[in-house]
């Protein structure tokens, strides 16, 4: 579903991407691994089209998208749920789902069912402010908003952060389902190892702006591996 391959992007003269190639597929969980500052979510950024590339390709089941302005590449199925979350503080809860609708026609603009079904706290908190929320509902409410447009490809960019177990647990099955019954393309942002490992079907570590490893869940626990994620 998604190829990205050799892309190169820069901040000026600081290459933050180089020639990084990787692949995601339907009904299946990618996670992105790597320490602080290595370019996870630049890479996030240029493939849902908030960062532009220098060179390479990024290509959505063989539509080169890697020059489409954000709202087409959403329109064509691709869902993001960013670092640290960006929820609006002052809208409610119902307020930011709806900033969900953007890319939709109008006969498209409703909440599908399943993301009260994933996350019923949502519901029940419909009329409150997003910034009353907790840092994990707030999470469960960026989610949701990506659900919203119905995506085929969900980039999820470190869901966990900062979020107490309980909810973590919950987000896990979520990506769960999405993944089994909903048959999503999953790309996923991590540092925190057990949840990868739980989750994922295919795994990348980044280091420095590249992809410097490629395998399964399992490799985790290799300590060659794991040179690249301890501090
Ligand atoms: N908007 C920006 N302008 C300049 N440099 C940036 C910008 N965003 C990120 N960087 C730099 O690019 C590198 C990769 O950052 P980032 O993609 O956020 O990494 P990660 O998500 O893996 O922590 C870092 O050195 C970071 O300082
Ligand atoms: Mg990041």
């Amino acid at each position: 579903m998604l190829k990205v391959t050799h892309l190169d992007l820069y901040y000026g003269a600081a290459q933050a991407l180089k020639s990084v190639s990787m692949e995601a597929g339907p009904g299946q969980i990618t996670c992105v691994l790597g320490r602080n500052g290595v370019g996870k979510t630049s890479l996030m950024r240029a493939i849902v089209g908030q960062q532009s590339i220098r060179s390479g390709q990024i290509a959505l089941d063989g539509t080169d998208i890697g020059t489409e302005a954000p709202y087409r590449r959403a329109r064509r199925g691709i869902g993001f749920v960013p670092q640290g979350r960006e929820i609006f503080p002052l809208l409610s809860v119902r307020e930011n789902l709806m900033t969900g609708y953007a890319p939709l026609r109008r006969a498209d603009m409703s909440i599908p069912d399943h993301v009260f079904d994933l996350f019923p706290v949502l519901r029940t908190m419909l009329g409150r402010r997003g910034g009353d929320l907790s840092g994990g509902q707030q999470q469960q409410l960026a989610i949701g908003r990506a659900l919203v447009a119905r995506p085929r490809l969900l980039v999820l960019d470190e869901p966990t952060e900062g979020i107490q177990p309980s909810i973590i647990k919950d987000i896990g099955r979520a990506i769960r389902y999405l993944k089994e019954e909903a048959g999503l393309a999953i790309l996923l942002v991590e540092q925190y190892l057990d949840f990868c490992r739980e989750l994922a079907d295919r795994v990348y570590i980044m280091d420095r702006g590249r992809i410097v490893f490629s395998g399964v869940g399992a490799d985790l626990d290799d300590p060659a591996v794991q040179k690249f994620l301890t501090v």
